[in-house]
Parts: C-alpha cells; structure tokens; sequence
C-alpha cells in the first residue's frame, strides 16, 4: 500500500480567484525521500497542508495508508507524520530551546532521562547547546529553523513533511542537515521535502515533483511515460 495516496485532489482559498491546487494525483510511498519543488505561489506549502489534513482538500480523497485523512484528527496524523512549517516561528513556543526540542517526547511519555539523551545529542547534531536556555523566538532565523526542524525529527515519525527546510542555513549547516535526513532515510524513515533549493534536493531526493499553479508538471517517476517535461 503506497503510504500518501492524493486522487483529483482540489484546493480552493476561499479570497483566491484561482485554484491553489488543482487535479493533484499522486502516490508517495513510505520509504523514500520525494521532493517537492516549484516557483513561489505555485502549491507547495498548500499541498504539504492538505497532505496531513491541517488544510482539508475541497475536492478529491487523500489516503494515509489507506484510511482517508479526513476521517482522522490532526493528533492522529501527527503521530504518523512530522511536520516542520515553512516558517518556524508559527511552530516555536517553549521557554528554552532544550523544552522546545524535548517538548514531543515529553508529551508522548517518555522518561525524563531519556528525553534529556535525546535532547542532548539534537543539540550537539544541530550545533544549538549554547543556546539550550535560551528563548527560542530570539534566535537567529538559522537558528530558529535548526529548532523547529530538530523538535520535529526528534520525535522519530515514521514519515516526516519538511517545508523549505534550507530557509536560512548556511552551506555548512546544509550539508549538516542533508547528512541526517540521509542517514533517517537509511532505516526506513521517509520523507517529503518542499523545497526551492534544487542543489539541495537533487542530491537527496529519489523522487522530484514539480509543481506550477497549482498543477504537477513534472515527475521525474513519470518521465517519459505520461509526457511531463520535467
Ligand atoms: N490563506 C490563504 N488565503 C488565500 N490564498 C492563499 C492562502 N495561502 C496561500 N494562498 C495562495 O495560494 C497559492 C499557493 O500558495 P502556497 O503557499 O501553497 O505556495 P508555495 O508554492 O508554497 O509558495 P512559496 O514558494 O512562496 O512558499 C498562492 O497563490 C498563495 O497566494
Ligand atoms: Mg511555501
């Protein structure tokens, strides 16, 4: 069973003339890094949104392992699927970096030394222990968005959605980043990355998806076959 199923999925903003998404067919498996790439405006956030159910689509079915997303709560799908948004500062709310980062394990019951552990070697991976006391929303927007993506892939989802995680990183922590997402990828944990940043996707993803106005134009799955020019 493909674990993201989206058939003639539609989307409308209710002040937008156009649609944002429009006849989106797609199937994502589990164990695969797929990318989503495109011009601004173009989906993609929209489409990660629609994928774990925070945005409902307003036409079409998306299946989570089979089982519509629509008939399952957001904490449901959370459980399935991490999420790190587009901008981080709509995901940040602890009082210290350390709280922010642990802050799902806490919450999913797991004990206090390990959680610490966890927490610990995240901060150590992302080069953030200087700032384990400090208040997340004064970081710098690398900083930030190296919180944001460790709180989330902390958790272990078995699949995560990274919206623009290069926002704001430095080459180096680029290739930081690229080198855990490679390693998560290697036992099994897959992954949806939007992204503009093709230098970084093209070496990572198995699959590239380009989406323009609202409508898939490429796939590199489908090169030559259904005539997408990718
Ligand atoms: N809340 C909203 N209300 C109305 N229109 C919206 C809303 N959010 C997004 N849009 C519009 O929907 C379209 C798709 O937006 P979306 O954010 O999905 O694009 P994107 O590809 O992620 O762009 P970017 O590269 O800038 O992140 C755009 O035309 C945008 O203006
Ligand atoms: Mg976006």
């Amino acid at each position: 069973m493909h674990f993201l199923t989206l058939t003639q999925v539609n989307f409308h903003y209710p002040k937008l003339s156009r649609m944002a998404l429009e006849n989106i067919n797609l199937e994502i498996e589990q164990k695969s890094i797929t990318a989503i790439i495109g011009p601004n405006g173009s989906g993609k956030t929209t489409l990660g949104k629609v994928m774990i159910g925070i945005l409902q689509a307003t036409g079409g079915k998306v299946l989570l392992q089979g089982e519509p997303v629509s008939e399952m709560s957001l904490a449901q799908i959370g459980r399935r699927i991490g999420y790190v948004f587009q901008n981080p500062d709509l995901q940040l709310f602890c009082a210290t970096v350390a709280e922010e980062i642990g802050f799902g394990l806490v919450n999913q019951g797991w004990e206090p030394a390990r959680v610490k552990e966890k927490v610990d070697f995240c901060l150590e991976f992302f080069q953030l222990a200087e700032y384990r006391h400090v208040f997340p929303l004064l970081l710098s927007q690398g900083e930030k968005q190296r919180v944001a993506i460790a709180s989330v892939l902390v958790a272990e989802n078995e699949f995560v959605i990274l919206d623009e995680p290069t926002i704001g990183l430095d080459a180096y922590r680029k290739k930081i980043l690229a080198g855990y997402l490679r390693k998560i990828a290697s036992i099994g944990r897959g992954m949806v990355l939007i992204s503009h940043d093709m230098g970084f996707v093209e070496h990572l993803a198995d699959r590239v998806i380009q989406l323009e106005k609202g409508r898939i134009v490429g796939d590199s799955e489908r090169k030559g076959r259904n005539g997408y020019d990718t």
